[in-house]
């Protein structure tokens, strides 16, 4: 099917989610209101249900950049896999019963197998090492499919944008690297700047070397640590830009483009926000009676993995569901866009972003 049937097709967020951080503080409140007042916010779907988990083999690993791996994930039987959109990301779920968040970093045509690409990070919750170390060819993982919060509209098919400029951090290549074949293909003015500490931490240089002096490949031991300047270039009225990267790469970016009402940002972050406006609390354990502080500046999620309470997690960031955990006492103070209003009467919360107000204590279910 040609490329731009499929992207007519379905729209890209149909398996949407919410993948930015609500509460990050000045910079996202004033694009948040640009967006609002331009009529430019995104219309993120609730993910699609998929009930059944979908068995993928690994079937070649490859170390593309320092700590590095791209693995490929290939269907068990004969069918289709599940179709996806560039910007996508795959929910693995992984023997040891975590699940992880990667972005496809594949070409969006082939079915029959997905591409991701895993940085390691030694002290990180165990996901990454995971990969690392155990996922070797013949291993299994599991998902329910892709979903995408980071969907990318191409200007004249349904954007109103006369470029695109695409700013890529490190491993925040992944889910851009696949926006780009598209945007060469339909002849769409494109620049990036693609950047890292050095070149052999960047993954997929080899393939991004391909679009030529389109990408300006920017490394830190060279030219320093790059400015919002140096990330966006000119950047005229009509653009509309797409990051990934670490929260300083995401956040100059931002700052940058406040106040910018010709210029349409969508970013897709990594790491868990920072706490905005919070204030400390406690939690006790239910089925230990342990009770856990929880800072002004830390998420309850964060407090409970550092005090040795087991507890699931995945996004980190309130749109996943992962770490949705009963609470038996106390009041919750809902920071996420995700529980509905009867499985908060339930007396569910999300302890990735959601708290108790200040000075009180929830007790939870774990
Ligand atoms: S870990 Fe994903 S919603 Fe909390």
């Amino acid at each position: 099917m040609p490329l731009l049937d499929r992207f007519r097709q379905a729209p890209p967020s149909a398996f949407g989610r919410l993948r930015h951080d609500l509460s990050i503080g000045l910079a996202d409140t004033a694009i948040s209101a640009l967006w609002a007042l331009s009529g430019r916010v995104r219309d993120i779907s609730e993910p699609a249900a998929r009930d059944e988990l979908i068995p993928l083999t690994v079937t070649d690993r490859r170390l593309v950049a320092d700590d590095v791996v791209a693995l490929t994930l290939t269907a068990a039987g004969p069918d289709p896999l599940p179709v996806w959109h560039p910007g996508a990301h795959l929910d693995v779920h992984l023997p040891s019963g975590r699940i992880r968040q990667y972005s496809l970093c594949g070409d969006p045509a082939v079915r029959d197998h997905y591409r991701i690409a895993v940085r390691r990070i030694p002290d990180g919750g165990g996901g990454s090492r995971e990969v690392h170390e155990q996922l070797t060819p013949g291993a299994t993982v599991a998902t329910h499919g892709p979903r995408n919060a980071f969907p990318l509209t191409l200007p004249g098919y349904g954007s109103p944008a006369q470029r695109l400029h695409f700013v890529a951090g490190g491993i925040g290549i992944t889910p851009i690297l696949p926006m780009l074949a598209p945007a060469a293909r339909l002849s769409v003015p494109w620049t990036m700047v693609y950047t890292g500490r050095n070149r052999p931490s960047l993954p997929f240089l080899d393939e991004v070397a391909g679009y030529g002096d389109r990408v300006r490949i920017r490394t830190d031991d060279v030219s320093g640590v790059p400015s919002a300047a140096d990330l966006l270039g000119d950047c005229p009225d009509g653009t509309t830009v797409y990051a990934c990267g670490p929260a300083p790469l995401l956040t100059a970016v931002r700052s940058a483009l406040v106040g910018r009402d010709g210029v349409e940002l969508h970013y897709e972050r990594f790491a868990a926000p920072p706490v905005v406006d919070g204030a400390p609390f406690a939690v006790s354990i239910a089925s230990t009676g342990v009770t856990v502080p929880v800072a002004a500046d830390e998420s309850l999620l964060s407090a409970l993995r550092r005090s040795g309470v087991h507890a699931p997690y995945s996004c980190r960031q309130g749109f996943c569901g992962t770490c949705r955990t009963r609470v038996l006492d106390g009041t919750v103070e809902h920071r996420d866009t995700l529980l509905t209003d009867p499985e908060r009467e339930a007396g569910m919360m999300l302890t990735c972003v959601s708290r108790a107000a200040e000075g009180r204590t929830l007790t939870l279910e774990l």
